[in-house]
C-alpha cells in the first residue's frame, strides 16, 4: 500500500490481510527499486487534489516496473496523470454511492456484475492514458475504472475497501490473487511461534520487563514474551493508580494468573495519585499530573527492581498503525513521549533494549494472537478504557452556583469538552427535563448545540430526587470519596449491561460523575453509551426505555445520587469523555 494521506489506507491493508494476504503501508513516494519484491502494489485514495503542487505522489518508476498495481481514487488519479491521461478539476464532486456500469470485460471484474459503489472525489479522470481502456462508469464519473491488461496497470475511481461498495471484496480479491498470483498464507495462527521465534532471538539471555496497563495490547505482547521464554524471565508490572473501575486491578490479577505470569508485581500507587491530584479541577492539568505521577512511579520501580541493569529489556504493546509516519512523524513517538518520558525508559530504548512483538498486526489480528494464545475472550473483547481512568470522568468544579432556566432548558454552571471543526472547545452543557428520545439525539441536541454557542453538550433528565430547577452545581474536586461514589455507579451500569446484552450494542460506555444535586445528595450520573470505529467520531446509542427506567432507580439507590441524565451529543460536537 503506497499511503497518499488517505484516511482508508489502513481499512485497505487490512481488506488485503483478511484475504490472507500480507500487506503493508509505506509512503507514497517510496522508490520503484524498493518494490521489486513485492507482488503487488496498491496506491491509495487521499484527500490532496493531484492537480495541485506539492501533493503527494509517487515514484514513476513504480508504474513501469512490470508489477501489476491498482490506484484508488486519488491514486488512480495520479495514474492517469503520470501516464499521460487527463484529470480535471471536478465542479461538484460525488460523494456516497453511485451506480457502477461495467463497460467491457476486465481480470478485475472477474464475478462482478453492475452494482452500488462508493464514491468521495472531487477532481476526476477525463481522458485515459494511451494504451488504457475505460472499464466501467457512474453516472457522474466517466471513467469510473480504467485499466491497460498488458501493463496490469488499473485504475479505479470509488473505495472498494468500504463495505458500501458491493463488490468491493471481489475486485480486491481479483487483483490480489488473479492479477497479481498472491499466495493465501498469511495466517495469524502461523505467525505467533514466528514471532515467538523472533523473541527468542531478541532478548538472547535477557529477561524482560513490562509496564502492563490492562489493556489488550500490553497484555498481548506480555503473553507472547511469556509463552516464548517461560513464566521466570518475564515481568510485568501493574500501577494501581487509585483512579481504576471497580475490581479492577483483582481482574487484571486473575487474568495474568490464567496466562500462567508467574511475576506479577501491583504497584500500589494509589496515595501517591491522589494527593498529586489533591484540589486540581481544570482537565489539562489532571491529564498532566497523571502522565507526571506514571513517571515517577515508573522511575521508583525501575530503580527498585533494578530494571536498568543490563541482562533486562523492556517490552512494549505498540501495534501496527502506531508505527506509522502521519504528517512526518511515527505515531510510536508521539506516544513515547506521552508515556515513556522516563529518562530510564528513554535510555533503554535508545540502546535497542526494547522488544515490541505486535509493531507488525492491527488491533484485531491481535486479538486473534491473543486467542491462540488463550488469553479469555472476556478480556479480549473488553471496551476501551482511558489510561487516565475515571479522575476524567469525575468533572470538576471550582465553583457552586445555580442554573440559569432558558427557553431550551438549564444550563449548568460546569463545562465539559468538546471538538468543534478541529478545535477543543470547553462549554457549559444543556440539561432538558425529557426523557431521551430518538428525536433529541438526531434533531433536537444537534440544533441545540448549532444554536447556542455557550454549550457543547445537551443531556436529557433520566430520573431525579428533586426538581431539575432546584439543582444546585457544588464547588468539588477529586477526592477518594467521590471516586467511590463513581466507581460504584459505574459498577452498576457495567454489571447492568453485561446482563441485558446491553454491552454488546455499544463500543464504550463512560459513566460519569458531576457534582450536582441538593444539601442532601450533591450527585449527579451521567450515562454516555456510545458506539463508533475508532473514537475519532462517535454516534450516541438510545437504550430501550424499560431498561432505562430500570437502571435508573438503581444508581438513584445510591443515597448520594440525586439525578441520572442521559448525553445526547454526538462526537462531534462532544467529545467521547467529558474531560
Ligand atoms: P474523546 O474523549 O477524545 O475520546 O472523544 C476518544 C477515545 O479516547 C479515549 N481517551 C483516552 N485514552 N488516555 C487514553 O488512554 C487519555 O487521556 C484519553 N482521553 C480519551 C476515550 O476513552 C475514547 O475511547
Amino acid at each position: 500500500m503506497l499511503d497518499t494521506g488517505g484516511q482508508y489506507t489502513h481499512l485497505i491493508a487490512r481488506r488485503v490481510r483478511e484475504l490472507g494476504v500480507y500487506a503493508d503501508v509505506a509512503p507514497s513516494d517510496t522508490p520503484a527499486a524498493e518494490l521489486r519484491t513485492r507482488k503487488g502494489i496498491i496506491i491509495s485514495g487521499g484527500p490532496a487534489s493531484v492537480l495541485e503542487k506539492g501533493s503527494p505522489d509517487i515514484d514513476a518508476g513504480v508504474l513501469h516496473t512490470g508489477i501489476p498495481v491498482l490506484g484508488i481514487c486519488y491514486g488512480h488519479q495520479l495514474m492517469a496523470r503520470h501516464l499521460g491521461g487527463k484529470v480535471h478539476k471536478g465542479e461538484r464532486g460525488e460523494y456516497g454511492p453511485a451506480h457502477l456500469t461495467l463497460a467491457c470485460d476486465d481480470a478485475l471484474w472477474n464475478g462482478v456484475q453492475d452494482s452500488q459503489i462508493w464514491m468521495s472525489h472531487f477532481d476526476s479522470v477525463a481522458a485515459v492514458p494511451a494504451g488504457f481502456r475505460v472499464i466501467g462508469s457512474s453516472e457522474v464519473s466517466g471513467v469510473a475504472a480504467m485499466s491497460d491488461p498488458q501493463r496490469k496497470l488499473f485504475g479505479i475511481q470509488f473505495h472498494p475497501e468500504v463495505v458500501h461498495t458491493q463488490a468491493g471484496r471481489q475486485i480486491l480479491e481479483n487483483f490480489v490473487f488473479q492479477i497479481c498470483g498472491a499466495n493465501k498464507d498469511w495466517d495469524i495462527s502461523q505467525r505467533v511461534p514466528i514471532v515467538e521465534d523472533q523473541i527468542r532471538a531478541a532478548a538472547g539471555d535477557r529477561n524482560i520487563f513490562f509496564f502492563v496497563s490492562g489493556g489488550v495490547d500490553s497484555t498481548v505482547a506480555y503473553t507472547l514474551c511469556l509463552r516464548a521464554l517461560g513464566p521466570d524471565r518475564v515481568y510485568g508490572i501493574y500501577v494501581d493508580t487509585g483512579l481504576m473501575r471497580s475490581s479492577e486491578t483483582g481482574f487484571v490479577r486473575e487474568i495474568f494468573r490464567e496466562l500462567g505470569a508467574k511475576n506479577f508485581l501491583v504497584d500500589e500507587a494509589e496515595q501517591e495519585f491522589m494527593s498529586a491530584l489533591s484540589g486540581v479541577v481544570d482537565p489539562e492539568q489532571k491529564r498532566r499530573i497523571i502522565g507526571e505521577q506514571f513517571v515517577k512511579v515508573q522511575e521508583r520501580i525501575l530503580a527498585t527492581e533494578h530494571f536498568l541493569d543490563g541482562h533486562w529489556i523492556l517490552g512494549q504493546g505498540t501495534i501496527y498503525p502506531d508505527t506509522i509516519e502521519s504528517g512526518g512523524t511515527a505515531k510510536a513517538d508521539l506516544i513515547k513521549t506521552h508515556h515513556n518520558r522516563v529518562a530510564g525508559i528513554q535510555a533503554l530504548i535508545d540502546s535497542g533494549r526494547i522488544i515490541e512483538p505486535l509493531t507488525s498486526f492491527y488491533k484485531d489480528e491481535v486479538r486473534a494472537i491473543g486467542r491462540e494464545l488463550g488469553v479469555p475472550e472476556k478480556f479480549l473483547e473488553r471496551h476501551p478504557f482511558p489510561g487516565p481512568g475515571l479522575a476524567i470522568r469525575c468533572l470538576c468544579s471550582e465553583h457552586g452556583g445555580s442554573g440559569t432556566q432558558t427557553f431550551d432548558g438549564v444550563i449548568l454552571p460546569i463545562r465539559s469538552v468538546g471538538v468543534q471543526g478541529d478545535a477543543r472547545s470547553y462549554r457549559n452543557v444543556l440539561a432538558i427535563p425529557e426523557l431521551p428520545t430518538r428525536e433529541h439525539i438526531e434533531k433536537t441536541a444537534p440544533a441545540l448545540a448549532n444554536k447556542r454557542a455557550d454549550i457543547n453538550r445537551v443531556i436529557a433528565l433520566c430520573g431525579t430526587k428533586s426538581p431539575l430547577a432546584s439543582l444546585h452545581v457544588s464547588a468539588a474536586a477529586i477526592t477518594k470519596a467521590r471516586l467511590d461514589i463513581l466507581r460504584e455507579a459505574d459498577a452498576i451500569v457495567r454489571e447492568f449491561c453485561e446482563q441485558t446484552g446491553f454491552e454488546q450494542q455499544v463500543w464504550q460506555f463512560p459513566v460519569v460523575l458531576i457534582p450536582l444535586g441538593t444539601d442532601d445528595a450533591g450527585e449527579s450520573v451521567i450515562l454516555r453509551p456510545i458506539n463508533s470505529v475508532d473514537g475519532m467520531t462517535a454516534d450516541v446509542v438510545l437504550m430501550k426505555e424499560s431498561a432505562l427506567q430500570q437502571l435508573t432507580g438503581k444508581l438513584l439507590a445510591i443515597p448520594q445520587i440525586c439525578a441520572v441524565f442521559y448525553d445526547l451529543t454526538h462526537k462531534p460536537p462532544g467529545t467521547i469523555e467529558w474531560e
